[in-house]
């Protein structure tokens, strides 16, 4: 069975070049699942009932997010409903939304998990104690974990300490997409971050002019995304339902 993984979609631009060109990857990848990162899908960071909306009616099965998840406060209504919208488990009790996904596929159940990193981002509960518990609570060997963290270092031993336990750990934030994708312990696909679907001539997502005003003067910007230029960026990967052992893991850059 074949599972897509797309990296962070950044505002409108990325959503729209997602919506365009979903439908053709999923065909020709024969993906038959596709989680998307969209954490900021809204143009001005964060996530809507829109910008989901239209994630989900252009083919994505599951959204996960990261940092951005409660920026936007319109979209608290709905992580509390959808069960297919996720934001990091290891946010503190009481927010929120969940973490965790069971998506029932008929010939099998595939588990999602959203996890944040710690080490240069909020203080949030440990994610390595929080994805223990999880899996001491998840019935099927096909899990896949969306890891939104900033540091390679975090995101490299989060694999490690995965690898035999998970299917996948994909890592997401720094919208940079790594070239280390492999297959850890004959079973874990990994890759350090999926990339970003979003303008590629751009900062990270945001126009170049503002993001060179800030680095060079330390002046207060806003900042606005780029319109140029999108790509999408993500992972095609191949597993065996039977087992959840990942058997095939590939970069994707679509320009
Ligand atoms: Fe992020």
């Amino acid at each position: 069975m074949n599972l897509l993984f797309l990296g962070d979609v950044v505002g409108e631009i990325g959503s729209e070049f997602v919506g365009e060109k979903l439908g053709g990857l999923k065909k020709f990848y024969n993906a038959e699942i596709v989680i998307v990162n969209g954490e900021n899908s809204a143009n001005g960071n964060g996530i809507t009932p829109h910008s989901a909306k239209y994630l989900f009616s252009h083919g994505a099965d599951i959204i996960t997010t990261g940092n951005h998840c409660y920026r936007r406060r319109e979209i608290y209504e709905t992580m509390d409903r959808e069960e297919r919208l996720l934001r990091p488990a290891n946010f503190p009790e009481g927010n929120p939304g969940h973490g965790v996904c069971l998506y029932d596929m008929g010939k099998c159940t595939v588990a999602v998990i959203n996890l944040m990193g710690t080490v240069y981002m909020e203080a949030l509960d440990n994610p390595f104690s929080t994805v223990d518990k999880i899996l001491g609570e998840i019935d099927t060997p096909n899990i896949f974990v969306d890891f939104h963290a900033e540091a390679t270092g975090e995101k490299k031993a989060m694999g490690f300490y995965l690898a035999g336990k998970v299917t996948a750990v994909f890592g997401t934030h720094t919208h940079v997409q790594t070239a280390d994708e492999t297959i850890l312990s004959g079973h874990t696909g990994y890759i350090t971050d999926a990339g970003m679907c979003g303008p590629e001539l751009s900062v990270l997502g945001v126009k170049t002019e503002i993001a060179i005003e800030k680095q060079r003067y330390h002046a207060p910007v806003r900042f606005t995304e780029s319109d140029n230029s999108p790509f999408i960026n993500g992972v095609i990967v191949e597993f065996d339902q039977k087992n959840g052992k990942c058997v095939a893991i590939e970069r994707l850059v679509i320009r």
